[in-house]
Order: C-alpha cells, then sequence, then structure tokens
C-alpha cells in the first residue's frame, strides 16, 4: 500500500532523547499529530523542557507565534504505553539508543504492534538498514531516515536497502521537505551515509591526536574553529552529539585509534559526563569556554 503525505495524521517517535524530541517537534511544527514513545517516563521531563527552549527561540527570531506554539503543544503526544502509541500509526521514526540488539528488539515489538499501513523509517546514525530490515517484519517497508540536528542542521538522508520498495524513496522526499529539512539520496548503504561519513573522519582524527597526545581538546577544537571559523570545534560536535551515542559509534570501530579514543569517552562517560544533554561533557554548559569571544586567541 503506497502512501502519500496527504494520508499522514500520525506521526510516532519512538525515543524522547536528543534526536527524537527533535524531529517530533518539526513533525508537530509541520502539521502532524504526534506521538513520542519511551520506556523511560524520566525523559519525557527534559523532552519538554528542551521543546520549549527550541519553541522559545524560534518566536524571538518571528519563525513561530504564540498560537502557533500551543497548537504544536496540542499536537504532541507523550506515552509509555507501546500499544497507544502504535495504535493508528501512519509514519514511524525510530530513534532510540545507538544498539543493534536494542534497535531489533524494538523493532520487533512495533512491527507486531503496528497497522500494516504504517511506514518504518530508523533515525540510527551509522548502522545500515539491511542489518535492522528483517526484525521490523516488513522489509519491504523499511528505509533509513536519518535527521542531523532537524533545526540548526536540516539535511535528512534518505538511505534504501536492496528491498526497500521503491516509491519510499520519492515518498520520503517529499516527507523530508515537509519537515523543513533538505534531503539527500544516499545510493548505496554507506555507514554514516553522507555528512556523518565526512564528520566521523574529523572526530576520529580529533579523537587520535587527543589520546596520541598531540594537542589538547581546547587546541584542536581552537585549530578547527580558527581556520574554518566554525562556531565550535570536534570536541564540541561531540557533547552536542552525546558522549554516549559517540561511544556506542566508535567502539564498534576494530582499528587501534577508534578503540583508543572510544576508552578516552568511556572515562568522560563513567563520571556522568554525556555532553549538552546533561551540562557537561568536554566542556561545561550552558556557557562553554568555546563560545568566550577570547577562546580562539588562547
Ligand atoms: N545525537 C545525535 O546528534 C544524533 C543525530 C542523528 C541521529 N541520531 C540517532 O538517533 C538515535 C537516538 O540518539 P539520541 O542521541 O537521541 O540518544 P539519547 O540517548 O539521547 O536517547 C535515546 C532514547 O531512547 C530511549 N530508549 C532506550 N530504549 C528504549 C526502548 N526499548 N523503547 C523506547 N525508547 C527507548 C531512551 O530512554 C532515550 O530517551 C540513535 O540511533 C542515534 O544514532 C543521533
Amino acid at each position: 500500500m503506497k502512501l502519500e503525505i496527504k494520508d499522514i495524521n500520525k506521526v510516532l517517535i519512538l525515543g524522547a532523547g536528543t534526536l527524537g524530541l527533535r524531529v517530533a517537534l518539526q513533525s508537530a511544527i509541520s502539521g502532524f499529530e504526534t506521538t513520542i514513545y519511551d520506556i523511560n517516563e524520566k525523559a519525557f521531563e527534559a523532552a519538554i523542557k528542551i521543546q520549549d527552549g527550541i519553541l522559545r527561540g524560534l518566536q524571538k527570531r518571528e519563525l513561530i507565534t504564540e498560537e502557533e506554539i500551543e497548537a504544536v503543544k496540542a499536537r504532541l503526544t507523550f506515552t509509555t504505553d507501546a500499544k497507544a502509541a502504535a495504535d493508528d500509526a501512519d509514519f514511524l521514526n525510530e530513534s532510540v539508543t545507538e544498539n543493534l540488539e536494542l534497535k531489533k528488539q524494538v523493532w520487533a515489538q512495533f512491527g507486531g504492534l503496528c497497522p500494516e499501513k504504517t511506514l518504518f523509517t530508523s533515525n540510527t546514525s551509522y548502522l545500515l538498514p539491511s542489518q535492522i530490515a528483517e526484525a521490523t517484519c516488513r522489509p519491504e517497508r523499511f528505509c533509513n531516515f536519518h535527521f542531523h540536528d532537524v533545526f540548526y542542521a536540516n539535511v535528512v538522508d534518505i538511505m534504501p536497502h536492496d528491498t526497500t520498495e521503491d516509491w519510499i524513496n520519492d515518498f520520503l522526499f517529499e516527507m523530508g521537505r515537509k519537515l523543513n529539512q533538505t534531503p539527500v539520496f544516499v545510493k548505496k548503504e554507506n555507514p554514516g551515509y553522507i555528512f556523518n561519513y565526512m564528520l566521523m573522519a574529523l572526530i576520529g582524527a580529533a579523537g587520535a591526536l587527543k589520546t596520541m597526545d598531540v594537542g589538547s581538546i581546547e587546541d584542536i577544537d581552537r585549530s578547527w574553529m580558527g581556520n574554518f571559523k566554525m562556531e565550535m570545534g570536534p570536541f564540541g560536535v561531540l557533547d552536542t552529539v552525546g558522549l554516549d551515542t559517540a561511544w556506542h559509534i566508535t567502539s564498534n570501530q576494530p582499528d587501534k585509534k577508534s578503540q583508543a579514543f572510544a576508552a578516552l569517552l568511556k572515562t568522560y562517560i563513567d563520571e556522568g559526563k554525556l555532553g549538552v544533554k546533561v551540562g557537561e561533557g568536554f566542556y561545561k554548559y550552558p556557557n562553554p569556554r568555546y563560545k568566550d569571544p577570547d577562546f580562539i586567541q588562547g
């Protein structure tokens, strides 16, 4: 059964973390009734707070009115009830923790709960759709649909696997535009899609420079920011991504440099320093050192 955008009434987001809360918010802003499912009720409190901050930021820039904010909030539902979440869902984007076994379990659960019409997509950063497809119980109706930050960086990757039905690519191009993203098509399965593939090379090099003790975290960031006039360097990016998410990805790379970097990330994770989402990672938030006007000068 093919879908068109006009058929999409209910969007279901699995996972209310860093990315799930943002994709859900953009979905509600784009006019869809949106349900966010998570196993951890506490995640909702944090998600609502961050969503509110994003909405206030959009309001400040006169991109949304008070009335629209109220309407967006009314379109968002948070639940820990999987059955209620799946009920009548038209479009699903999964944003649970970056762990293949966990994702397979969640997909098997929702593959059983969702109606036949539901189109399944995953926001995984590095897993290939062919690694997950069978677990969904409807591989031909499954595709990776990967966001970056949704609001600041609004590019979405569309990466099908061998048996994804062709119409889904066109549908996701339209869905991406409807969600205010620039859709890009990944012609063949590639870990990291397009942008993250390039970003991984940068982050990996930054990690190696630190673990080989060539430069300090601040100098590595300072070097990138000063040369490219960027707002943050690789370690600032890692804080934004989440050190736990970065560890899941890095620890799965077999080479020595990645393993050394994963071990470094683990020392921060063990101290609870997961990045922006908890207020501390390589830097302290909300006022990280790299945002000081004198940071580049050193
Ligand atoms: N952080 C990023 O910058 C970024 C960017 C693009 C894509 N992604 C991808 O999005 C996904 C989520 O990443 P994140 O950074 O939002 O992680 P996160 O740790 O911030 O959030 C993950 C959420 O998943 C929930 N969860 C865990 N098990 C669950 C289950 N069985 N059922 C429902 N919910 C469950 C957790 O409670 C948590 O709220 C990952 O696949 C990641 O690769 C992340």
